[in-house]
Parts: structure tokens; sequence; C-alpha cells
């Protein structure tokens, strides 16, 4: 892929926008954004043109955040940007990648065909089924923020990894690979929308610091049931960090009472989005 010398932010992403034009090397663009007063969505692009590649960044959740992002698309298609790749930290509506009961929307779908519209190229990190890009019409890639992670936590002492469920194992791995610790998963039951059963299994995290990783943290029941578990198990500490922090009500008060620290990274960005995933979404859009 060349290396494109534009980086437009939406007002979701902003900091992580700025991240990726100084890894480039690009110029950065903060896209003027503001609301209509009944809330209808106003963008503009203060550039002359952009006879560039040209990279948009924002969010597609919520779902106001979706429709900066197809303003954004447009306002820079409109400006006689050449190729526009879209990145999309966090990828609204990809866990209804199908019509689970006859009736139903196949959202993650028409998330993709609409992102399609004025974008050439799409980029995600960390999205729940990476499978949907297949859906995209261009070139696409689905970018890990665990070599970041890892990156962040490297010398920081971490003795053992932790994935909630087996399912998020291999993130668990990759980011125990980069800081030269161990790993393993716990076996994860969900109860309901805001309780997690873990089931108790034999994991070695006596007097371990330990560090849970999972791809999103919502409500924090999942970080609360494997760090309770931890500590069931005897470890030393225990800190939770996460690509997409959501923290749906109060789940970082509810996860401070149960973990030392928690981080996510800034695909959404909140008071503890500390790790940005910059250098990644730079080394794929570099070809590397
Ligand atoms: C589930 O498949 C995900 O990997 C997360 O574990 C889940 O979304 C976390 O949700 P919550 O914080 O509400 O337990």
């Amino acid at each position: 892929m060349p290396l494109p010398m534009i980086v437009i932010g939406g007002t979701s992403s902003k900091m992580l926008a700025q991240d990726l034009a100084q890894e480039l090397g690009a110029k950065f663009v903060q896209a003027s954004v503001t609301r209509f007063p009944d809330g209808e969505c106003y963008v503009r692009i203060e550039e002359e043109t952009l006879d560039d590649e040209v990279i948009v960044v924002q969010n597609t959740h919520p779902d106001s955040n979706l429709i900066e992002m197809l303003l954004l698309q447009d306002a820079a298609a409109g400006l006689g940007a050449r190729k526009i790749t879209t990145v999309v930290p966090y990828f609204g509506y990809a866990r209804q990648d199908m019509r689970f009961k006859q009736g139903e929307a196949l959202s993650a779908k028409v998330m993709i065909d609409i992102l399609g519209l004025n974008s050439q190229s799409l980029v995600t990190i960390d999205v729940h089924k990476p499978g949907i890009l297949d859906w995209f019409d261009g070139e696409t890639s689905n970018v890990h923020a665990a070599p970041c992670i890892g990156e962040f936590f490297a010398g920081h002492g971490v003795d053992l990894v932790l994935a909630p469920d087996e399912g998020a194992l291999e993130r668990a791995k990759e980011v125990a690979r980069v800081i030269g610790a161990d790993f393993d998963y716990l076996e994860k039951t969900r109860l309901s929308g805001e309780v997690v059963r873990m089931a108790p299994k034999n994991v070695d995290a006596k007097d371990k610091i330990s560090l849970i990783v999972d791809d999103i943290i919502s409500t924090g029941g999942t970080i609360e049931a494997a760090a309770n578990q931890l500590k069931i198990l005897g470890a030393k500490s225990v800190t939770a960090v996460c690509t997409h922090g959501l923290f749906t009500r109060n789940a970082l008060e509810r996860l401070r009472g149960c973990c030392g620290a928690v981080y996510s990274s800034n695909t959404i960005e909140n008071e503890v989005s500390v790790i940005s995933v910059a250098p990644q979404i730079a080394r794929s859009l570099r070809g590397q």
C-alpha cells in the first residue's frame, strides 16, 4: 500500500489520528464537526483540495459516530481525494455478523456496505469477527493491538498474562510473547448481560503479578470474575487491560474494586486509554 499523505481525525479519534499522522510522517487535519440544533451532524474538512490519498479515522459506535464517519468520507471524496482509507478503531455492530433468528438484520454487513460507498480500503483494530471484512469490496486489514499492549507492559515485572476465556487465548499469547511472560486462560460462562462465572481451573497464579487481557470491557463482569478467580488462586496482583474500553455504566469503578489498575488502548478515547495502537496501524498501512 503506498504511503497516504493526509490523516483526517473525526471527533471520536482525535488523539489516535494525530498519533497515526506522526507515525506515518503525514499531515494531520482535524475535521470541523458540529451539530445543528436538531442534532444532525455537520462536517467540514477545511482544505482547498485533497488530491492525495487520505486516511479517515473515526469510530462507528455509537450511531452518531457512524453518521459522522460517512459524512467525513463524503467530504474527503468531494475535495477530490483519490483514495480513501477508512480506519475504524472500534467497529460498531460487528457482533451481529449473522441472522441468528429469522427476520433479523445482518447489521455487520450493512455497516461494511455503507462504509464502502466512499472508501477503497478498510482498516479495523481487533474487530470482533475479522471474517466480516470479506464483505468489503477493496483492501482490508484487521490490526492487532496486542503488540502495543505488550510493549506498554514490557519491563514491568508481569509474570502471567491471562485470557478470561479460551477464545481470547491467542491475544494473551501475543501479549505474553512481547513481555516474556507465561500465559494461560480461564473458563468463562456468561450467566446474564452483566454476570459471568469462571469455572475453577488450575492456573499457576500463586504469588504472580498477573495481567488479564481481553478485546472489550463493557460492563466489566468478565474481568471482575477473572480477577476474583486469580485472587482465589493466590495472585500477588491483578491488572486488567483491553483493546476497546467501552466501560458501560459504572464499569471502571467496579473494576477498580477488584483490580490494582485498569488500562485500555486508545481505540475508544477515555480516562484510561493510555496505550496507542497508532504504531500497529502504521505498520499495517506500510504493509509491514
Ligand atoms: C466477549 O466475547 C468479549 O471478548 C468480552 O469478554 C466481553 O465483551 C466483555 O464484556 P463485559 O465487560 O460486559 O463482561
